[in-house]
């Protein structure tokens, strides 16, 4: 383990608190940063990084929020005080700050949304505020004060005119101080207020949780295409109503069993959720060159280049069941659904894992037309690259 404590346990930590309590793990010391600050703030110039900027005020109850991309400039002339630079989704342009992810390989990795960096100087932060998310909060250099409010939703109070949707009145429940390598742990909907105690980092872990309303959404979406216009509503008991222009309580179980039946679906569900949890966060950057044929896509692996996965795709699979006797999985990358190849079968976990070693995909891919035919695919989309490492060196240069 590279941040949490060796004595760390995962099925007791499963078990009480996530999702259900605030902890604070203290974690392995000495912590050594990932990134460094400068290049923390040079990445918050950068075109395709999404970056903000809160400046607090805690007394006037006033916190502004500017959005990046800053300049050099703008950021070396920021005061010496109030105020939290976000940089989000660092993992996917930064190797070691993605590696704080293994640690957290006891949640399902399709779970996980960024880390996102925030850099403060004294009395910075973001204000009092509730995530519909779960987070980790990793403590990096310098230290932060953490107040923990408790349970609140979409009906608690917020203060007027702020973007950031503080609450208006909080009540501290428990107060931490954090040093580098502490770990709070904060599940969705407790109220949380961090302040920098001088120049401070922090890593911020989060979660993604779909709601309702957006399965619902997709799902729908997803129906649609199968269902056929004669599924309609019928009258399955008809009688003469009680009282003109009344519905029947009858009606509304008619209607919810009228779609249970479309939706109760189990495959077709996961299949929704697993395009949800692998939509890239930023489908910008799902860019690649120019589309190749399967012919071009073989020859490229017979000339050693390996075939490696983009650093901001998501990949998750399912498995099916057995149809017939053979299990059958399906595997979701990037917000699309693809049937697996059997030949796939064996290396899916590690496809769907950033930390696993490279797959020897030739030899899989020559044998496999479906093999090859769903590499080309993925490449063609910008989830596979053919990582060349002449360039790579050059980089490095
Ligand atoms: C912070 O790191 O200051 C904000 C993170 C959060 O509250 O979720
Ligand atoms: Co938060």
């Amino acid at each position: 383990m590279n941040i949490l404590p060796p004595d760390f346990d995962e099925a007791h930590f499963l078990a009480e608190f996530w999702q259900k309590k605030p902890v604070l793990i203290r974690g392995k010391k000495p912590f050594v940063d990932p990134i460094g600050i400068p290049e923390i703030a040079g990445l918050a110039c950068e075109e395709f990084i999404e970056s903000r900027l809160v400046v607090s005020d805690p007394a006037r109850e006033k916190w502004l929020v500017h959005n990046g991309p800053f300049t050099e400039e703008f950021l070396k002339a920021l005061p010496h005080s109030h105020w939290s630079l976000l940089v989000q989704a660092v993992d996917q342009w930064h190797d070691d700050v993605r590696a704080m992810l293994k640690d957290f390989d006891f949640i399902p990795n399709w779970r996980i949304d960024d880390v996102m960096i925030s850099l403060a100087s004294d009395e910075g932060g973001v204000g009092p505020h509730f995530d519909y998310y779960d987070v980790f909060l990793v403590q990096g250099e310098g230290q932060k004060r953490w107040r923990l409010g408790g349970h609140v939703d979409s009906n608690t109070r917020i203060l007027p005119d702020t973007e950031l949707k503080l609450l208006k009145d909080f009540d501290t429940q428990e107060d931490w101080l954090v040093e580098p390598g502490d770990i709070l742990y904060i599940p969705p909907n407790i109220a949380h207020y961090g302040t920098s105690i001088g120049n401070s980092v922090t890593y911020s872990i989060g979660f993604r949780t779909p709601s309702v309303v957006e399965l619902l959404d997709d799902l729908s979406n997803d129906m649609l295409q199968g269902l056929h216009e004669e599924y309609r509503y019928t009258d399955k008991a008809p009688k003469r109503p009680t009282q003109a222009g009344k519905i029947d309580a009858q009606v509304g179980e008619d209607l919810l069993a009228l779609l249970q039946e479309h939706i109760a679906d189990t495959q077709r569900l996961t299949r929704t959720f697993g395009k949800y949890m692998t939509q890239p966060k930023y489908p910008y950057l799902l860019e690649h060159g120019s589309p190749l044929t399967v012919e071009q896509l073989l020859t490229a692996l017979e000339g050693g280049l390996p075939l490696g996965r983009n650093p901001s795709s998501r990949f998750a699979f399912y498995e099916l069941g057995q149809p017939n006797n053979d299990p059958a999985f399906e595997l979701y990358v990037d917000g699309k659904a693809f049937a697996c190849p059997v030949s796939m079968h064996p290396v899916l976990p590690a496809l769907c894992d950033p930390f696993a070693p490279e797959i020897e995909w030739h030899q899989l891919a020559q044998n496999d037309n479906d093999c090859a035919a769903l590499l080309v695919e993925l490449y063609n989309q910008g989830s596979l690259w053919l990582i060349d490492q002449s360039d790579e060196d050059e980089e490095a240069e």
